[in-house]
């Protein structure tokens, strides 16, 4: 029987177990130590991030951001329905509104054309998410923002390590949020960072980490004891992720080196079938470097795209189909911003499908992974070809 090709399988880099075990003989085990503040330097030395603060996971640095955007019941947050469930909850947990927009058919990111008709007076925010590391056109959504007085939160989850003209994802908005989930290029099991760009927010920034305290002026000698003087809850992650991760970002070049790799090869073998309009490949816009986070494939028609799920499946191969449109889901009807109709979202969503790609696959696994996907095209042709723009 063949070995089965997971979708993705998490590693280690280098010296993650040393540093690990070298955390608990320095005995300090409770967040905000050593690894943690290497690990923040690290970005902001690397990443020309100003201010990075390490958090457990993506869904709480953007949880962070919401409770720093300061919003609530009758305020606005704009943001694409084709995401992960945690760029909407942590706006709705505060019980703000959730506007959503729909996609650009290239790059499948919020489509800048859109945002500015989606604008009411009620708006507090935009949340762009950079899907599959690749930016989003932040020099258009900035200057909207910027014009509206609004907040930009980037989700970079997807999108640690690519830039946009030449700047760190993560960093273009007033806040930015990463994910080091073990499904992430860069990881720690599960693990995040907040971004705060915006020198204004970051002594609130810190009031929200600090479990709604001012433990960090306290900490600085700048005042005798610290208390309660804001809404504010735990992100800080144990030292033990923060060493595995510090050892993650250390090997980034080579990281990246390699998924590049698989995605270039990926690209090379689908690209006569791409020219055919057999499927479509991953696009990359003008000024963009992408991180190789994801290589997906856009089928012809949705059900062309299930049958290459279901025949990769037969053969041990885990591909998977990425988002389930938010806005068609129970809770955005419960929460009364589902229906209506995002035409590109619904379409490519229902066309996508992610093929296996992480760290240490091997060129025999990326083998069988393009020769399974080119007999199920071969076995079940599909009459449809994918329009040339989309
Ligand atoms: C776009 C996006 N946002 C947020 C998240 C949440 O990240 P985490 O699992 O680190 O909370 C993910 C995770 O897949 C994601 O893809």
């Amino acid at each position: 029987m063949l070995d089965q090709i997971p979708f993705n399988r998490p590693f280690i880099a280098g010296k993650e177990l040393f540093y690990m075990a070298n955390a608990v003989v320095e005995g300090h085990l409770a967040g905000r130590g050593a690894y943690a503040r290497r690990c923040e330097a690290w970005l902001r030395e690397n990443f020309a991030a100003p201010h990075a603060m390490l958090t457990h996971t993506c869904t709480a640095a953007l949880e962070m951001a919401a409770l720093l955007a300061d919003v609530g019941a009758g305020d606005e947050v704009i943001l694409p329905s084709f995401t992960f469930v945690s760029t909407a909850n942590a706006f709705a947990l505060r019980g703000a509104s959730l506007r959503f927009v729909d996609i650009r058919p290239d790059t499948l990111n919020l489509d800048e054309r859109l945002v500015e008709r989606a604008i009411t007076p009620r708006t507090r925010a935009i949340v762009p998410v950079h899907y599959a590391g690749v930016a989003c056109a932040m020099d258009e959504l900035v200057a909207i923002a910027a014009a509206h007085r609004l907040l930009v939160i980037e989700d970079a989850a997807q999108g640690v390590g690519a830039t946009y003209r030449g700047r760190h994802l993560g960093t273009l908005g007033h806040l930015g949020c990463y994910s080091f989930h073990e499904t992430k290029n860069l990881i720690s099991g599960e693990g995040g960072a907040l971004l705060v760009n915006d020198p204004a927010l970051v002594e609130r920034a810190e009031i929200v980490y600090e479990k709604g305290t001012n433990r960090t002026r306290f900490l600085a000698g700048e005042t005798d004891r610290y208390v309660w003087v804001g809404l504010g809850s735990s992100y800080a992650p144990s030292e033990l992720v923060a060493a595995f991760l510090y050892a993650q970002l250390e090997a980034v070049d080579q990281i990246t080196r390699e998924r590049r790799a698989i995605h270039d090869c990926y690209r090379q073998a689908f690209a006569p079938y791409a020219a055919r309009g057999l499927v479509r490949v991953p696009e990359t816009p003008a000024g963009c470097q992408h991180n190789a986070h994801m290589f997906y494939l856009i089928l012809p028609t949705a059900a062309a795209r299930d049958r290459l799920i279901a025949s990769l499946r037969e053969v041990g191969i885990q591909a998977v189909f990425h988002f389930v449109p938010l806005h068609t889901s129970p809770m955005a009807a419960r929460l009364g911003c589902g229906g209506g109709s995002l035409p590109v979202t619904e379409d490519l969503s229902a066309r996508l499908v992610r093929l296996p790609c992480y760290y240490g696959m091997t060129p025999r696994e990326q083998d069988r992974v393009i020769a399974a996907v080119m007999a199920a095209l071969a076995a079940a042709p599909c009459r449809e070809r994918v329009p040339a723009e989309a």
